[in-house]
């Protein structure tokens, strides 16, 4: 069992990266409780959806990336209509809105408001303050942030994305170990309507 699941954490969601090592495929074949993005091909592996039940609620947890400066997909505003339309009798449904733009992840939390019970940014990796309970009940956050190294450039040592901005020549990269930070957000969904009432936002650095 995977050290993260047998800690206690019950899915994952997974973004642009989660294909690019050859030794994960696997894995992500075969663990449902990974989540793959709903708009890359069916081909690709991994589960696209998740139901999680616990002490008699269920979440259906989801996640799509965006189009604006990311790998090629279908468009997550049309691929999320079809998934609704696809799921009628779906439970209250977490969005893992993994992309780069905020004009994309904000349009999103607005398409997703009366649909989705959260649309949480992720794929960034720095922690934005605005997070709020949309008008229709949809917790949203233009981004969680990252929870790893932050004496870095998102989670890379620092030095070698300065290198590569000074010198434009493409370095290896090395994961940083330093300024270890959890960041992250917790949503209160309301049993009977299925829509949030509050978001909260956490950012906690090592001692
Ligand atoms: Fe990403």
């Amino acid at each position: 069992m995977h050290p993260l699941i047998s800690m206690g954490i019950d899915a994952f969601t997974g973004g642009n990266h989660l294909w690019d090592r050859v030794e994960a495929l696997d894995y992500v074949r075969k663990e449902k409780r990974i989540v793959k993005p709903l708009n890359f091909p069916a081909t690709t592996p991994g589960n696209p959806y998740l139901v999680l039940e616990k002490n008699e609620m269920k979440l259906g947890i989801i996640c799509l990336c965006g189009q604006v400066y990311m790998p090629a997909c279908d468009s997550p505003f049309g691929i999320l209509d079809k998934f609704m339309s696809d799921h009628p009798d779906h439970p209250p449904l977490l969005l893992d809105f993994h992309a780069e733009s905020t004009s994309e992840k904000r349009a999103m939390g607005w398409f997703g408001d009366g649909k989705l019970a959260a649309v949480l940014g992720t794929h960034t990796h720095i922690q934005t303050a605005d997070e709020e309970i949309l008008p229709l009940g949809c917790a949203y956050i233009t981004d969680v942030g990252m929870t790893g190294a932050h004496d870095s450039v998102i989670g890379i040592k620092k030095g070698i994305i300065v290198d590569k901005f000074l010198t434009a020549i493409p370095n290896r990269y090395e994961s940083a170990d330093l300024g270890l930070q959890i960041n992250a957000v917790v949503v209160d969904i309301d049993d009977n309507s299925g829509k949030a009432i509050h978001i909260g936002r956490i950012k906690r650095t090592a001692e």
